[in-house]
């Protein structure tokens, strides 16, 4: 009963115009990070598919108070960077029956993993699946380190992650959406228009038509992906794309799918794609 009511109030929040007030995210274009070492757009124009929708793609970071704000521009402030180190130590640690290590094949993160973030999902190596960035460091870590597989959302897989994140820091996302890509595209945008749960609500309900709007004390942004992994504040600690989905699914009372599932990999790329152009921010802050 009293689940109910809390469900009913929330939908009414986010369908009644009256209870939810605009509030535009602010106007800042860039984040400048370190005292401008690495400065970030914050704004992109919107891809081709999504003209009639948005006319700009922007920055979750927008969206949120100025203490949230202010931590992502300091490394230091950062709290996700104790994360990124971390990540950087299991780089070079040797683990697994070859007795390899990340850095024993590709040297140094910095020059390696430069970039590779900016492309993901993207189509596996023997292009009949498509992968994030985990299937990628699971494969090598199977298959070429005889090491066993990390969990999607474990302490480990986020951490490294986080590190390969940071090498494609301010890279422009651009995904491949084209070819054997076309049909998880399609995919992934089937389930950002379905409605789930008991609030029957899609991504785009919270996402796309009320971007901008307050969903109770919080302020929706356009969903986008390109500052994960990120740091949250209200979990203490780093999440993953996956885990994300997971809860927005969960805040709609429908049961969510698996992190690492073809479902959420479809979700990521389409999701990836309405970012395009948004820089890697990762690892961003939010709340
Ligand atoms: C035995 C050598 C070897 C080891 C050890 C290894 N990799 Fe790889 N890795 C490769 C090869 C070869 C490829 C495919 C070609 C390429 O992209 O460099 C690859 C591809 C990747 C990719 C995809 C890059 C892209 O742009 O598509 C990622 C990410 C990656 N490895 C991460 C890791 C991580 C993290 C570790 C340690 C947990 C690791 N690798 C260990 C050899 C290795
Ligand atoms: C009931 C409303 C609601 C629905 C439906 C919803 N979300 Fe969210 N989502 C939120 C709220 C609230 C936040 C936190 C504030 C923000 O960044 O918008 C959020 C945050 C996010 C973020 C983090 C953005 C950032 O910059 O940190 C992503 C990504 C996201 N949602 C994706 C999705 C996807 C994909 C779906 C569909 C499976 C979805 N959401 C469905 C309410 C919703």
């Amino acid at each position: 009963m009293k689940s109910r009511i809390v469900a009913s109030a929330f939908a009414a929040a986010l369908v009644s115009a009256s209870v939810t007030a605009l509030a535009d995210p602010i106007e800042d274009t860039q984040i400048e990070i370190n005292g401008g070492e690495v400065v970030l757009p914050t704004r992109a124009p919107a891809p081709e598919f999504l003209k009639d929708t948005f006319d700009e793609v922007l920055s979750g970071w927008l969206y949120r108070d100025p203490d949230t704000r202010a931590m992502e521009t300091d490394d230091f402030e950062n709290p996700g960077m104790i994360f990124v180190d971390q990540g950087i130590d299991l780089w070079n640690a040797v683990d697994g029956s070859e007795g390899k290590s990340c850095a024993s094949c590709h040297n140094e993160i910095e020059d390696s993993m430069k970039g590779v973030r900016a492309h993901m999902p993207k189509m596996s190596e023997a292009g009949d699946d498509l992968w994030s960035l985990e299937n990628f460091v699971n494969n090598c870590r199977v298959e070429r380190m005889g090491a066993e597989e990390w969990g999607w959302n474990s302490a480990e897989m986020k951490n490294m992650t986080s590190a390969i994140s940071l090498q494609s820091r301010g890279d422009p996302i651009d995904v491949a959406i084209d070819g054997p890509a076309a049909e998880w595209w399609e995919k992934g945008k089937e389930i950002y228009y379905t409605r789930y749960g008991q609030l029957e609500l899609g991504c785009f309900n919270c996402h796309e038509e009320n971007a901008g709007n307050m969903i109770r004390a919080d302020h929706l942004s356009q969903g986008q992906i390109n500052g994960f992994p990120t740091y949250r504040l209200k979990d203490a600690g780093i999440v993953s794309i996956h885990q994300r989905f997971t809860g927005c699914v969960r805040d709609t009372r429908a049961e969510t799918f698996k992190p690492g599932s073809p479902e959420f990999r479809a979700l990521e790329l389409y999701v990836a794609s309405r970012g395009a152009g948004l820089p890697v921010e990762g690892v961003a802050v939010r709340h």
